[in-house]
């Protein structure tokens, strides 16, 4: 059986010879290379890397991005950027030679769009350059926000070390790390806006810039109408909302035709290849073109575009396993991921130079679309894929499912090819595929999700008319409706949709009458961590599963995450502890900050903390009458949910998942591969008329069948892979 190939059609190049000559390199450095004869329809010559069972993946040259002319002329200054102080590296930057007419503009201006290619300066930059002007005088403070919180982190590092000199970071806080000498704050949309709550004017704040606004995640968009309205009775405010892409036009227009300020992007040219024929197997594909890449193509680093961590770590695996088989036959190839959950170290690692000789390929999820920027990057490799949610406002259910991503988001990541120098972006799908199959853009988050907490925070700050809330894009008009039933049915609002004047005690009565607020409190923080809880990395698969297997507790998931919390605060609150039971420090630091927050607010309302002193019922009681809306019963066909009585299923990471009860609670549904109920939480149907009967009829509640429900209903872990 012959062996099968990789083709790899190039580009007719410049200086003939050249192609044979790098071929000839390439095959020095590959035993198993194969020069191919020349493409009997087209002339040109294929290359083929021979691996054992590979799929063959041919690319055709198609289009090409235009670069412009300031970036053919700075190349080699670019090239020398490297080797600059920090100082010097921030006056190399696009943004720089623009710095006094950008706070001109400002000056003269309540509101500025600003326009800039993603590297070009804005999010490290210009907060600086306010500073620097004096925005932060009397005590004032600088907002700068980013839709991802570990953009937001790794910016305020950057610029903590750009001010300090290398030295202490002077005055950047990210999170609620805020001391007296904060002047920059680096925050995710989401935290702006719960800042509205303790300061609905943000009277501290002498500029609040709106960074990615292109992303429009759903808290952008809140944003934008809340700014907007804050910006008309506040006239000193400064409001900038700084974007990546061409859509500028929407925000000045929602601005009352705000000036558009554009620093002139440093572009290369990029050339954009399609495959032939559509991948059936975009991961596998993946690993092949990367290998193809690493062996045929000039010097320079790839960035891969893929949905989410599984999907990233298998494709890491996926390579170094191959490169490890090829041995000393290609040259040193870095694989390094990067995702939200990977521990910080491992992130930093993604912008340390790559060594002379070697390359480096970069797996990373759309963080790398604009929010973060990796310098030498010369090759993308874009299967057209993004995780996107959804939202079913039927079933109030939200999905989460991988789907071809946008034109405009597949010509941002093409773009990331060309900072440095020319560059190439091989696309996984056809020509074709992209001008038929892809939308022109991304539908915003506002118009594809729940709004149950949007809907509650805009009624805490007064906004009582959402269909009339000044949006940039209104949300559909049945997810509006069923977030204030829900809200409703809660007792938070009441029969006009107002905020209920007992809302503090609907929500802490529980906590009251089954005197268990210190675990309730646990519990919120860690459900606030989501999903980030555990480390799973997969050279120690079995490991990390047996260390989260020790922390279940009968009773559901909600106790198990206040079990690894207790045990954490017992460790001191160690990151060792952390590290030798597969926890995410990280996200625990992060749900002890959420737990004093919540305590704080505890104090607020005058609730007293209490514990349960391990009585469990209790804390499942005091659960189930916050989430009493969010119930599944077992059936002899599987799981419905109670009142809308849809098929759902208990997640695989879930502790109760071979256990099964008959009656569950479910924090969220989410659709992956199956309509999943995550993090589940054991009931008694009884518990649900003591704690909601307004909501539920007796009737509704009874067992219908009293036999013995067959032990395991779902498929095993294995089988699902
Ligand atoms: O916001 P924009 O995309 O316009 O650019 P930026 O994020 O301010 O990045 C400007 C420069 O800072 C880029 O050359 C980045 O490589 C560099 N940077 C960095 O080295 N480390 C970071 N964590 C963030 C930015
Ligand atoms: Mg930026």
């Amino acid at each position: 059986q012959p062996a099968r190939a990789v083709d790899l059609v190039e580009e007719e190049s410049g200086a003939p010879g050249e192609e044979q000559r790098r071929w000839e390199e390439a095959r020095l450095g590959a035993a198993s290379l194969k020069f191919g004869a020349r493409d009997a329809a087209s002339q040109e010559p294929k290359y083929q890397l021979v691996l054992e069972e590979e799929e063959t993946i041919e690319f055709v040259r198609a289009t090409q991005l235009q670069g412009d002319e300031v970036s053919r002329r700075t190349l080699r200054h670019s090239k020398e950027v490297g080797k600059l102080s920090i100082q010097a590296v921030r006056r190399s930057l696009p943004v720089f030679p623009f710095r006094e007419e950008l706070l001109a503009a400002i000056a003269d201006h309540q509101v500025l769009i600003i326009e800039g290619e993603t590297g070009s300066g804005k999010t490290t930059q210009i907060p600086q350059y306010l500073f620097e002007e004096g925005y932060t005088k009397k005590g004032m403070k600088i907002a700068c926000t980013q839709p991802r919180r570990v953009a937001a982190m790794s910016v305020a590092a950057r610029v903590a070390r750009e001010m300090g000199g290398g030295g202490e970071p002077l005055g950047i806080r990210f999170e609620d790390c805020t001391s007296e000498r904060t002047v920059l704050r680096y925050m995710t949309d989401g935290m702006l806006l719960r800042e509205f709550l303790s300061e609905p004017d943000l009277a501290s704040y002498s500029v609040v810039m709106v960074d990615e606004a292109h992303e429009r995640t759903l808290h952008t968009d809140i944003l934008f109408g809340l700014i907007k309205d804050v910006a008309r009775f506040r006239p000193e405010l400064k409001v900038l909302v700084a974007s990546a892409t061409l859509d500028t036009a929407r925000f000045s227009t929602f601005f009352d035709d705000a000036p558009v300020f554009r620093i002139p992007g440093r572009r290369f040219p990029v050339d954009i290849f399609y495959t032939k024929a559509p991948e059936a197997d975009y991961l596998e594909a993946c690993v092949v073109s990367v290998l193809q890449i690493h062996v045929t193509q000039p010097p320079g680093d790839i960035l891969v575009f893929l949905t989410g961590q599984e999907e990233i770590e298998a494709a890491c695996e996926m390579l170094q396993d191959r490169c490890r088989r090829l041995g000393s036959k290609i040259r040193e190839l870095l694989v390094l991921p990067i995702y939200a959950n990977l521990p910080s170290d491992m992130q930093a690692r993604i912008f340390q130079p790559t060594p002379p000789g070697a390359r480096k390929v970069v797996v990373a999820t759309n963080i790398a679309e604009t929010s973060l920027t990796i310098e030498g990057i010369i090759y993308v490799l874009d299967p057209g894929f993004c995780k996107q949610k959804s939202y079913n406002p039927r079933t109030g259910m939200e999905s989460l499912t991988v789907t071809p991503c946008s034109k405009a988001s597949a010509n941002q990541r093409a773009g990331r090819a060309g900072r440095v120098a020319a560059g190439k972006c091989f696309r996984l799908y056809t020509a074709w595929a992209y001008q038929h199959e892809l939308e022109e853009t991304t539908v915003p988050e506002i118009q594809r999700t729940s709004l149950g907490n949007v809907v509650l925070l805009l009624k805490s700050l007064g906004i009582h008319d959402l269909m009339h809330f000044d949006f940039l894009d209104p949300p559909p008009y049945e997810t509006l409706l069923l977030a204030l039933e829900q809200l409703y049915a809660l007792g938070a609002l009441n029969h006009l949709g107002e905020l209920t004047t007992v809302r503090w005690e609907v929500i802490t009565l529980p906590l009251t009458a089954y005197s268990c607020s210190e675990e309730i409190l646990t519990v919120a923080a860690m459900l606030s961590v989501n999903n980030s809880i555990f480390y799973r990395p997969k050279d120690k698969v079995v490991h990390a599963d047996n260390a989260r297997v020790n922390f279940f507790l009968p009773g559901g998931d909600h106790l198990v995450l206040l079990n690894v919390y207790t045990q954490w605060a017992e460790s001191g609150y160690s990151s060792q502890w952390c590290y030798e039971n597969f926890v995410q420090f990280r996200s625990m630091r992060r749900a002890r900050d959420v737990r004093e927050q919540l305590e704080g607010l505890l104090e607020r309302v005058e609730v007293g903390l209490s514990s349960c002193q391990g009585d469990y019922i209790r804390v499942r009681k005091a659960i189930t009458a916050g989430y009493f809306y969010h119930t599944a019963r077992l059936t002899r066909s599987g799981y419905r949910t109670v009142k809308q009585q849809q098929t759902v299923f208990i997640h695989p990471n879930s502790s109760l998942f071979e256990e099964q009860p008959r009656w569950l609670l479910y924090h969220e549904l989410v659709l992956t591969t199956k309509e999943f109920m995550r993090q589940v939480l054991e009931i008694e149907s009884s518990w649900l008329l003591e704690v909601a009967p307004h909501y539920y009829k007796a009737k509704e509640l009874e067992d219908p069948h009293s036999k013995k429900m067959p032990k395991k209903i779902g498929k095993t872990r294995e089988e699902l892979g």
